[in-house]
């Protein structure tokens, strides 16, 4: 496998071809990932709670995210690596360049931030550097307080409003990519439409141009808290590998997520 670079990804975009990423933590889970044609790995601090057994993404630290991606790059040397900046770790400028050269030195190809408006500055500053961002509106976890818990936006006219502003301005100041988590589809549709970057969803339907799970939510590690967007892919489907290669094909083929995963 040749490496995945922002270009390609661009193309697929460009050339209407719907592709998958998913989340990783350790060494060999982004292996079998790698190896099982997974293009994009996102470490998201996501791990606050899936590995460090947190009830929010709030008390991961810069370290956390370094020490993962790290282990990440090296079973997955040829995979996009996306790695999130935790919370609180970008608020200022001079901070987040700091911050953002841990996680590119631990070997991602770009970081994630979550926020609208507030970060337009933060964008334009990391592109003039030649970082690559990729934003994340919509409900974004580090606002789990603010937005009284992990529930769909976008739903209200003002929201919706505000939300495609905040995508158009997030491009405009230099991102390469966008996650939009938990709206609804025919928001996300509108965003993925209009935006030149990839458009990745989680929780928001068909319609974007690639999708992300969690990887315990795909491996229905989660029973019982299980997110409507989440299916497990593992069930019935034999091992870790199978399982992963039907999400890949299910998402090229845009079966996943059908009406059933979707708001
Ligand atoms: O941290 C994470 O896993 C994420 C995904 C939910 C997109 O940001």
């Amino acid at each position: 496998m040749e490496s995945i670079t922002i270009e390609k990804i661009q193309n697929w975009k460009r050339n209407k071809k719907k592709f998958s990423a998913i989340t990783a933590y350790d060494f060999s889970f982004a292996k079998l990932f790698e190896n099982a044609g997974v293009p994009i790995i996102l470490i998201g601090d996501s791990l606050g709670m899936t590995i460090q057994g947190h009830t929010s993404t709030l008390s991961v630290k810069i370290k956390d995210m370094e020490y993962h991606t790290k282990l990440v790059r090296k079973g997955a040397p040829k995979t996009f690596l996306l790695s999130d900046l935790p919370f609180m770790s970008y608020y200022e400028i001079k901070q987040t360049l700091k911050n953002t050269a841990k996680v590119i030195q631990a070997g991602a190809n770009m970081i994630k931030i979550e926020g609208g408006k507030w970060l337009i500055e933060t964008v334009k500053e990391l592109s003039n550097r030649s970082i690559l961002v990729c934003g994340h509106i919509g409900l974004t976890p580090q606002s789990v307080h603010y937005l009284s818990g992990y529930k769909i936006q976008g739903n209200e006219k003002n929201d919706e409003k505000r939300i495609i502003e905040e995508a158009f301005l997030l491009e405009e100041a230099g991102i390469k990519m966008l996650v939009v988590e938990c709206i609804p589809a025919l928001l996300a549709k509108k965003i993925s439409k209009n935006l030149s970057i990839p458009v990745i969803g989680i929780g928001s339907g068909k319609y974007t141009d690639g999708q992300i799970l969690v990887m315990q939510d795909l491996l229905g590690m989660n029973e019982g808290k299980k997110p409507k967007f989440a299916k497990n892919f593992l069930h019935k489907n034999g091992s870790i590998q199978d399982a992963i290669k039907k999400y890949i094909s299910e998402v090229k083929k845009g079966i996943f997520p059908n009406e059933k995963y979707s708001f």
